[in-house]
């Protein structure tokens, strides 16, 4: 499908400069989240603040899902829920036909209660538990195998309800070629293959087909895939290409082994944008990055060169892409306030009421690219760090080149939808902020501002240690 016609019916705004589709400068010098201004949000709403700009998602999943579905017969692209566990964003990406990765009984209830299309979903966890295998049997859900003793979990459960169960296996790739590929270190230190290897998640080979013979003695157990998350330790197509040369040298192996040639291949999440203000891991991801159609062309013919090789059928994919959907489609806004100097050492400090509880923890390895909202042309005048109010360092930014702030000014985040919301903690009894959904010129809550009560409510004290207290006081 061509950018024309996939955009057809979403309300494309004219800014005087754009950072993405829907995100831009209006003509007023202020930053704009499709029809609306930013410095008008963060008056109406307060800061800080999440701003969700619904058309995004919406042409970010579109273009994600038409990279794939141009090259290739078969795909389903499986929104990341964890990015962004928003009911509102699930219901958008279930109006566009995603399906959903959840991560544990939470993000698959969340998922459920949204509406998301049960067949579209998986379950993902390296450590489930009888109650999540219970609602996923119940409701359809395939569930995507991180350990053999989950399996007799699953058995037990599907007989007792006497209902049968979707599986998949999540596989642990090798990675042989990427032994000497040195990228982020999403995973502890090492190369790509190292930090594979590393991690939790993922079955061996051998225990993958000993599995599938296990599962094929099972009356009520379907298996349905094998999946693969490389995440995003890095940006190359060629990496992804590798992956997913792997996993359809796997499927020959299990066919062979096993007679079961996994009808679906799910190659997971890690999918990455760029821009040319630079974003992602250490600012990595800028206008070189690939483009979601550069990533469909590598991994697909990836797959159709393997399959051929390997005398195999077009396996259909699924894609659990979830900072490639919901990542530049959020802002994160928060207000100026103090400000120091310390001209001898050339130091200046920029004090804003958002805070690294609200955005990515690993901010030493993540960029937003900031913007003063009421004057984000303005020429960058000083080097300053901008810092949050927990008593930790809190840098959100670190002698960056910023125009002059004073008390009062806004300032916002780009790229702040992917891992900061759902992410997002209450180190030193810090309020969670709202989030605002804009569509057009429509403003919506759709996670309300946290309150002390949220915070304290949970905290209790033992009867003893309060008659002490007031014993003390006395
Ligand atoms: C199993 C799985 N799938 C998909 C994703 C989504 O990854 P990304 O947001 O990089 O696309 C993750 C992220 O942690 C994951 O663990």
């Amino acid at each position: 499908m061509n950018e024309q016609s996939r955009q057809a019916d979403l309300p494309y705004p004219k800014f005087a400069k754009h950072f993405n589709e829907f995100i831009g400068i209006g003509d007023n010098g202020h930053l704009w989240i499709e029809g609306r201004d930013v410095v008008e949000l963060a008056e109406t709403f307060g800061t800080p603040l999440y701003v969700i700009s619904e058309n995004q998602i919406r042409h970010s999943y579109r273009r994600f899902r038409d990279a794939w579905t141009d090259r290739y017969p078969d795909v389903e692209v499986m929104y990341a829920n964890k990015a962004n566990n928003g009911l509102a964003v699930r219901h958008i990406l279930n109006h566009e036909g995603a399906g959903g990765d959840a991560f544990g009984v939470n993000e698959m209830t969340l998922a459920l209660l949204a509406g998301a299309d049960p067949k579209k979903t998986v379950l993902n966890g390296s450590n489930k538990g009888p109650g999540e295998i219970e609602i996923a049997i119940l409701n359809g859900i395939c569930i995507n195998i991180d350990a053999m003793g989950e399996l007799d979990l699953i058995d037990a459960e599907s007989r007792r309800l006497g209902r049968d169960a979707d599986v998949g296996i999540r596989v642990k790739l090798e990675l042989k070629p990427l032994e000497n590929r040195f990228a982020t270190e999403m995973h502890g230190p090492g190369s790509l293959a190292e930090q594979g290897r590393n991690h939790k998640w993922g079955m061996p080979y051998a225990q993958t087909v000993d599995l599938v013979k296990r599962i094929q003695g099972m009356q009520h157990l379907h298996l349905k895939e094998i999946s693969y998350h490389l995440s995003r330790m890095d940006n190359r197509t060629d990496d992804f290409a590798v992956m997913a040369r792997e996993m359809v040298e796997w499927s020959a192996g299990l066919r062979d082994e096993t007679g079961w040639t996994p009808p679906y291949l799910d190659l997971g999440g890690g999918w990455s944008f760029g821009r040319p203000e630079k974003t992602g891991p250490g600012g990595e991801d800028d206008e070189n990055t690939p483009t979601y159609e550069e990533y469909a062309e590598a991994v697909c013919a990836a797959v159709r060169e393997a399959c051929a090789k390997f005398d195999l059928p077009l396996p259909r994919l699924r894609f659990e892409c979830g900072r490639g959907l919901v990542g530049g489609a959020v802002i994160a806004v928060g207000r100026v306030g103090a400000t120091k100097e310390w001209p001898e050492y050339d130091k200046r400090w920029v004090n804003v009421d958002l805070s690294e509880n609200h955005l990515h923890p690993v901010l030493e390895t993540w960029h937003y690219h900031m913007v003063c909202a009421n004057k984000p042309d303005a020429p960058a005048e000083q080097v300053t760090d901008v810092v949050g109010p927990l008593c930790s360092p809190d840098i959100l930014a670190k002698a960056r080149e910023l125009p002059l702030l004073d008390a009062g000014d806004l300032i916002a985040l780009l790229d702040a939808g992917a891992y900061t919301e759902s992410r997002a903690a209450n180190f030193n009894a810090l309020l969670r902020p709202a989030t605002v959904m804009v569509c057009g010129a429509e403003a919506d809550v759709t996670t309300e501002r946290e309150r002390f009560s949220d915070v304290v409510g949970r905290y209790r004290v033992p009867p003893r240690l309060l008659a002490r207290s007031l014993a003390g006081q006395g």
